[in-house]
């Protein structure tokens, strides 16, 4: 089969160098019964070229099972993989078919190789090289023809040198070694997969689709991913379901990285640029947020009252919203300054009957309060704000912002703070 035809049949999204290398060993061993050692950090697809392997062998009307050997307990892994006789062990009630009796003519995937107890070791070397094994607590040679794929994420050569590993079980198992290449280092596929995953759960969850704007896309192509195309995937599902805004911006992504990799790993293009333009582009960002917010409340404010009509009849509860509101709103420079409603209780006193009209006064003044926010009284009311939530302290202040305490720093001189 071609790659391209292995990559639509089993979904793999990619088009890297190393990633068609593998889909080619993958599809030049298939055919054979060779024991495959299919080694590749967590996430990034063992698993999904197990399944290709057996499918694309004559073994796939067989049964496929995979075992992760590192979840079973030392005490049970043999008696799971090969079975026991009644009474083989204490508890031991009734016999037990192993799991290489049951994948007779099948594939079998021993994922997370590396943590097989040494003494199952030497049970799968035997099955491996004369196709025989015995179940626990029997003394009967019994017989099976299955395949074998292994797969690990960690050396199993360390694994030898140190003695846990049998090392002619590791030659036996490697004798076509497949390596799934790591995401970073095919980072052209990144965007690729994002764009599909993305696509698949919008559809899936029926969400408008998801773009992510050119600094977005670096910051996640330049990412380390060390948990590759799981975590990628994951990323994938959290924003189709979880950000209203669908042009996915840098910072937002951002928040989907973990902490303590997001740094070492911003991308090289915004690593380059001096950090102070991403730090006050980011309180640009809040600032923008904080207002879209207030406007899509005011608006919803507004909505609410020529709907239910007359500002007279429910007057007290909306003038509580309204006084709610611009207490949220916290102008900017003058914080102590309260606001009291003048206009509602003027168009309240007009007995006016057109409603709309109460609901533009209110719009318009509404309007003149959000002419009054200047950016800078914004940031400098934010600083204030975070560094109060945080008793002063600059660094956790900072955290909060999104900004360096560099730059903090810089705009507490800067501002008179
Ligand atoms: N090239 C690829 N294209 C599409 N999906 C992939 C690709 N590689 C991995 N996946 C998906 O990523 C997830 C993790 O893959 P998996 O095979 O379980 O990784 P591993 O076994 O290495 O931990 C699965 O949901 C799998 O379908
Ligand atoms: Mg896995």
């Amino acid at each position: 089969m071609e790659v391209q035809e292995i990559k639509q049949r089993f979904g793999i999204i990619g088009n890297s160098p190393l990633l068609n290398r593998a889909i080619n060993i993958a599809n030049q061993v298939s055919p054979t019964d060779i024991s495959v050692l299919i080694t590749g950090e967590s996430g990034s697809g063992k698993e999904v070229f197990s399944h290709i392997i057996h499918q694309m062998s004559p073994r796939k009307h067989g049964p496929f099972i995979a075992v992760n050997c590192g979840a079973i307990p030392e005490g049970t892994i043999d008696s799971e993989l090969f079975g026991h006789e009644k009474g083989a062990y204490t508890g031991a009630v009734g016999e037990r078919k192993g799991y290489f009796e049951t994948v007779n003519t099948g594939t079998i995937f021993l994922d997370e190789i590396a943590e097989m107890p040494l003494g199952t070791q030497a049970r799968l070397l035997r099955v491996l090289e004369s196709g025989q094994y015995i179940k626990v607590g029997s003394s009967k040679v019994e017989k099976t023809n299955v395949r074998v794929i292994a797969a690990t994420n960690v050396d199993v050569y360390e694994a030898v040198k140190n003695g846990k590993f049998r090392e002619d079980l590791y030659y036996r198992l490697n004798t076509v070694p497949l390596r799934i290449p790591p995401l970073r280092d095919r980072k052209e596929d990144i965007y690729l997969l994002f764009r599909k995953f993305t696509s698949d759960f919008t559809d899936k969850y029926r969400t408008p689709p998801i773009q992510l704007d050119d600094e977005a896309q670096q910051v996640l192509v330049n990412y380390s991913w060390p948990g590759n195309v799981r975590q990628l995937k994951n990323m994938a599902e959290q924003l189709a379901v979880l950000e209203r805004d669908r042009i996915i911006t840098a910072q937002t992504l951002l928040t989907y990285i973990p902490h303590e990799t997001s740094n070492r790993n911003l991308p090289m293009r915004l690593d380059n640029q001096p950090k102070e333009d991403f730090s006050e582009r980011d309180i640009l960002y809040k600032v923008l947020f904080d207002m879209k917010r207030d406007m899509v409340e005011l608006k919803k404010l507004v909505a609410d009252i020529i709907e239910h009509g007359g500002v007279a009849a429910n007057y007290s509860n909306h003038s509580q919203t309204i006084n709610q509101l611009y207490r949220d709103i916290e102008l900017p420079g003058n914080p102590e300054a309260q606001f009291t409603l003048q206009q509602p209780v003027n168009t309240v006193n007009n007995n006016s009957n057109n409603n709309n009209v109460d609901a533009y006064n209110i719009t318009h003044d509404a309007e003149e309060v959000e002419e009054s926010l200047s950016l800078i009284e914004k940031e400098s009311d934010l600083i204030r704000k975070a560094l109060k939530k945080h008793k002063g302290k600059r660094k956790l202040a900072a955290n909060e912002l999104g900004i360096s305490e560099r730059t903090l720093y810089r705009k507490i001189k800067e501002l008179n703070l």
